[in-house]
């Protein structure tokens, strides 16, 4: 029997569930039974025409018929079953041109275009260009480097000795094969942006200040916030008479022009190979401004303690600059910062999304929301 399209009585999001499915379904049957261009040209005018295809019908019928509480649900509804549907008019087209195309050898150039789906720019991405831009704009440029690194890049010359725990930390992968080789010239995947401060030195004189945004890799197993790739951002900033109170003052801006004129850090101290002293930036959480609560509820995001962790920095410590001295980063003249953020935590934050997981599956209808 042909779909038709039913009237709705009860517009519960079961109900509208279940008959939104059943659309769906029945569109899905009938674009598996065309087989020739005019089964096509049918099952397109049926679903899509502007007068009484099945997409207009169920807009007039569901949407316009939906009493005023239930407008929104069935909106929403409605939308879906348009994409859905849409999509799967879209796969048949393609389809019937790849099998046109094989049997006949000819494009025919009569059929309809093929619509393919407009995505926006990834979260992750967007992210990245708000946090560069704002260094931008405080002189900063920006330094890229390769994500296949050397050991001596990823960790010797930023002061992680071979053995050193500190390496354990890292969850490196390694490349296989490697073991014929120096150690310091084995291949890894990067675990950090950091080797890219060693290679910048090593090609341009102080002063510096740069950015470097780019993909790691450690080995941790995917699930909502972990994934075995993710993206960080570096700065560095290397000077004469550069001092902690650069540091703290360039980060503080940097956190009021990205979270927002009201939010407050808070520096603790930390440990990193490759600065002395170390710290850790905390802002005030942005989802509940540093109450710890939202509403009568614990807010999740800073686990109630009103602060999130953002970066890790400090100043550059003088071993990490004996590696680049041939290039004149005498660690008695020059003084550096450097700091080094998750990028995919943030957009996390930031977009309220619950699972990071979506951010590496390239569903496009999860990015056209943040279109
Ligand atoms: N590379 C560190 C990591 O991935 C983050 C970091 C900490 C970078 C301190 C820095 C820094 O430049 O100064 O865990």
């Amino acid at each position: 029997m042909a779909y038709t399209v039913p009237q709705l009585t009860d517009y519960s999001a079961v109900a509208l569930e279940k008959a939104a499915g059943e659309c769906v379904g029945a569109c899905s049957s009938e674009a598996a039974e065309v087989r020739s261009d005019a089964d096509l040209k049918a099952f397109r005018d049926r679903w899509l025409a502007r007068k009484n295809g099945i997409l207009t019908q169920i807009n007039d019928v569901w949407l316009k018929g939906a009493p005023k509480e239930a407008k929104r649900g069935a909106g929403m509804r409605v939308n879906g079953v348009k994409t859905a549907v849409e999509d799967i008019i879209d796969k048949a087209e393609y389809i019937r041109l790849e099998l046109s195309t094989a049997t006949s050898g000819a494009v025919d150039i009569s059929l309809p275009g093929i619509r393919r789906p407009i995505g926006a720019e990834h979260p992750v991405i967007r992210t990245t260009h708000e946090i560069v831009g704002v260094f931008q704009k405080l002189g900063y440029s920006v330094a890229e480097g390769p994500v296949v690194e050397t050991d001596y890049y990823n960790f010797e010359a930023l002061n992680f000795p071979p053995n050193h725990p500190a390496r354990d930390t890292q969850d490196t992968l390694f490349i296989a094969g490697q073991q014929a080789k120096p150690q310091r010239e084995r291949l890894l995947l990067r675990t950090h942006t950091s080797p890219v401060q060693i290679r910048t030195m090593e090609k341009m004189r102080p002063p510096i200040r740069i950015v470097i945004p780019g993909t790691v890799h450690r080995n941790d197993p995917p699930d909502a916030s972990h994934s075995p790739m993710f993206h960080q951002i570096e700065g560095l900033a290397v000077d004469t008479n550069i001092t902690f109170g650069d540091l703290k003052g360039t980060l503080d801006h940097a956190m009021k022009a990205l979270f927002g004129s009201s939010v407050k850090t808070h520096f603790r101290p930390s440990f990193f190979p490759f600065t002395e002293p170390s710290a850790e930036l905390y802002v005030t959480c942005f989802i509940c401004g540093g109450s710890g609560r939202r509403g009568p509820d614990p807010c999740r995001p800073c686990k109630q303690t009103g602060w999130i962790e953002v970066l890790g920095c400090g100043m550059v410590d003088p071993n990490v600059f004996e590696f680049v001295k041939d290039t004149g980063y005498d660690p008695k003249k020059v003084s550096g910062f450097a700091f080094g953020m998750g990028v995919d935590r943030l957009a996390l934050l930031k977009y309220g999304v619950d699972d990071l997981q979506y951010f590496f599956q390239g569903d496009v209808r999860f990015l056209q929301q943040f279109d």
